[in-house]
């Protein structure tokens, strides 16, 4: 399976912040938010990764994260000229994609909860179809919105309806087979000029081929768009990482403990950094895998 972190937009919301940078450089917390889905489709066990970004600061991401070999990765890098819609990913990713399956992740989500590795690499194991993940949040009308049967399942899905039918929504992590090419090929632009995410998915429900993972309520999915989720994203993950003293979203612990590379590798990764993630990773390279 080859992953697809979908890292433009213009993030016009975090204003003027993000008039010189991108979004997904921003810190959250000790290190570049693009850590934390870099890190999600590194723990489903995806090792070909595209980020997609626009073309001023494609060369910002290159500089962070190089071509991944430092990683154990295989990072490669594209484009989009305008935000024209999430589900443009998989035709800007075409050639990249091929023959294989497809994992896509928004550059500016976090997911963290117990399992999520497991979770993780459950769905990269899909051949056929699509699988999403729900969550239940307090402000279902900014997301794409699920409806439930009487038994549990899913008999429609809303993109950002005035009146929600449920709480739960879908997240910013997709994973689908090869066929995800040809539907977003045949899509048509939203009223708001985009290439929907929710039309791709109501493709898959209507063939009756999208499995719905809920997420509970002991797994945090943040979204860090506005000011407010910015910060509170950096508190959440300082507040657990002090009290563990582990941290959330370490590319180089990940890539290290999946034995993407040895001991050596990460001493050198470690060695470069001067800070406490530096002293980290350095403590990291003393345990055993
Ligand atoms: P959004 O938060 O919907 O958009 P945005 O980041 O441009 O922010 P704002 O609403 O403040 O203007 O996008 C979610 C994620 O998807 C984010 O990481 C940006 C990315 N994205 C793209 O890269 N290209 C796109 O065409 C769209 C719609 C989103």
């Amino acid at each position: 399976m080859k992953g697809i972190i979908l890292a433009g937009g213009k993030a016009t919301r975090l204003y003027p912040v993000t008039k010189g940078i991108c979004k997904q450089l921003l810190p959250v917390y000790d290190k570049p938010m693009v850590y934390y889905p870099l890190s999600v489709l590194m723990l489903a066990g995806i090792k070909e990764i595209l980020l997609i970004s626009t073309a001023v600061d494609i060369p910002r991401f290159k500089q962070l994260l190089g071509n991944g070999k430092d990683l154990g990765l295989k990072l490669s890098f594209a484009v989009q000229k305008e935000p024209k819609g999430i589900a443009e990913s998989f035709l800007i990713a075409e050639k990249f994609i091929g023959k294989d399956s497809v994992a896509l992740i928004l550059g500016d989500n976090i997911f963290y909860g117990h399992n999520m590795g497991e979770f993780l690499k459950n769905a990269s194991t899909l051949t056929e179809g699509g699988v999403i993940f729900g969550y239940y949040v307090k402000d279902p009308q900014r997301y794409g919105v699920i409806e439930f049967d009487k038994c549990c399942n899913v008999i429609s899905i809303e993109e950002k309806p005035k009146n929600p039918k449920s709480n739960f929504v879908v997240c910013g992590l997709y994973f689908y087979d090869n066929q995800v090419i040809k539907i977003a090929r045949g899509l048509k632009p939203s009223k708001r000029g985009e290439l929907e995410i929710t039309d791709v998915n109501k493709v898959y429900l209507k063939k009756n081929k999208l499995k719905v993972n809920l997420l509970g309520r002991g797994y945090a999915w943040l979204d860090t768009g506005t000011h407010d989720a910015l910060i509170d994203a950096s508190i959440f993950i300082k507040t657990v990482e002090e009290r563990q003293g582990l941290k959330i979203g370490c590319i180089e612990e990940i890539a290290y403990r999946s034995g993407y590379i040895n001991k050596k590798q990460l001493e050198k990764l470690a060695k470069g950094i001067n800070t406490d993630y530096g002293e980290y990773l350095k403590r990291v390279c003393l345990d055993e895998k």
